[in-house]
């Protein structure tokens, strides 16, 4: 079981859609999926239909139910859900002993259910998202090519530094483009840009797949359809699949 954290401090930069999609992209390759929703916000968890869940991952931290009461079965593949109570418990996690270790050992709970865990992150640097670190083999930053992503790689080089020393072995997969307009000059110009800062303080690359933009993406999160579901012939359909191609092929 692999645990791959979809994580940007930075806020609307494509994780929860890149979650969703590489859900159901591997769910396509006959892999077992586990998506956790790590955000308040529980867009993952709404885009699922799960409506007022009882047992959310607050639950799961605070040791009031276990991983696998709170996990749901959705149609691109088992889902722990979220919601705005998690919050309110930010001083409590604060002020729970290995705290930041928790995650990563609950989810030896669940290990050889899955092939994949994938986590989406709330756009904050906190103790939720330091635990979903910790537990990462791999971390997938998506980004916009735009200059203010540029400024946040120094950010998350930061905060991957910052839990090395509790878990040695992360590893930055790759930064990911997305809502990627090709043909704007701009653009090209900033994934130089970006290249260069993502190699000096990430140690690695931009991944070779886009996401290019396309409404499909939205409009597909408001039927609660993959992209590929909501229209085979996506550009962002095909670029999620390759995606999904280019992470099967990474060593974590
Ligand atoms: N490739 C794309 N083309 C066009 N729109 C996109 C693309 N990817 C994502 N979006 C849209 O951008 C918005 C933000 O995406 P998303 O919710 O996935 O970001 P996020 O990083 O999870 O946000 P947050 O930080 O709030 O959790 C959504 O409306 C989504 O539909
Ligand atoms: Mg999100």
């Amino acid at each position: 079981m692999k645990t791959i954290v979809v994580f940007n401090q930075k806020g609307g930069v494509g994780k929860t859609s890149t979650v969703v999609n590489l859900m159901a992209e591997l769910k396509l390759k006959g892999l077992n999926v586990l998506g956790i929703d790590l955000d308040a916000q529980a867009n993952l968890t709404a885009f699922n239909q799960i409506v007022n869940p009882d047992k959310t991952i607050r639950e799961v931290l605070i040791g009031a139910c276990t991983m696998a009461e709170a996990i749901r079965a959705c149609r691109y593949g088992d889902v722990l859900p979220s919601d705005t109570s998690l919050q309110n418990e930010l001083m409590r996690f604060a002020s729970m002993p290995a705290f930041v270790i928790r995650l990563r050992e609950l989810l030896k709970t669940v290990n050889g259910k899955y092939d994949y865990v994938l986590i989406d992150c709330p756009p904050v640097v906190n103790q939720v998202t330091a635990a979903a670190l910790v537990a990462a083999d791999g971390v997938i930053v998506p980004a916009e090519a735009e200059y203010f992503s540029a400024v946040g790689i120094k950010m998350i080089a930061d905060t991957v530094n910052q839990v090395k020393p509790l878990n040695e072995h992360i590893k930055v997969m790759g930064v990911l483009l997305v809502k990627y307009q090709p043909r704007r000059t701009l653009t090209r110009e900033l994934e130089r840009l970006l290249q260069g800062q993502i190699k000096a303080l990430l140690n690695c690359e931009l991944l070779k797949s886009h996401i290019r933009f396309t409404v499909d993406i939205p409009a597909s999160q408001a039927s609660g359809t993959s992209v590929r579901d909501f229209k085979q012939g996506s550009r962002a359909a095909a670029d999620y699949a390759d995606l999904a191609n280019e992470i099967l092929s990474k060593e974590i």
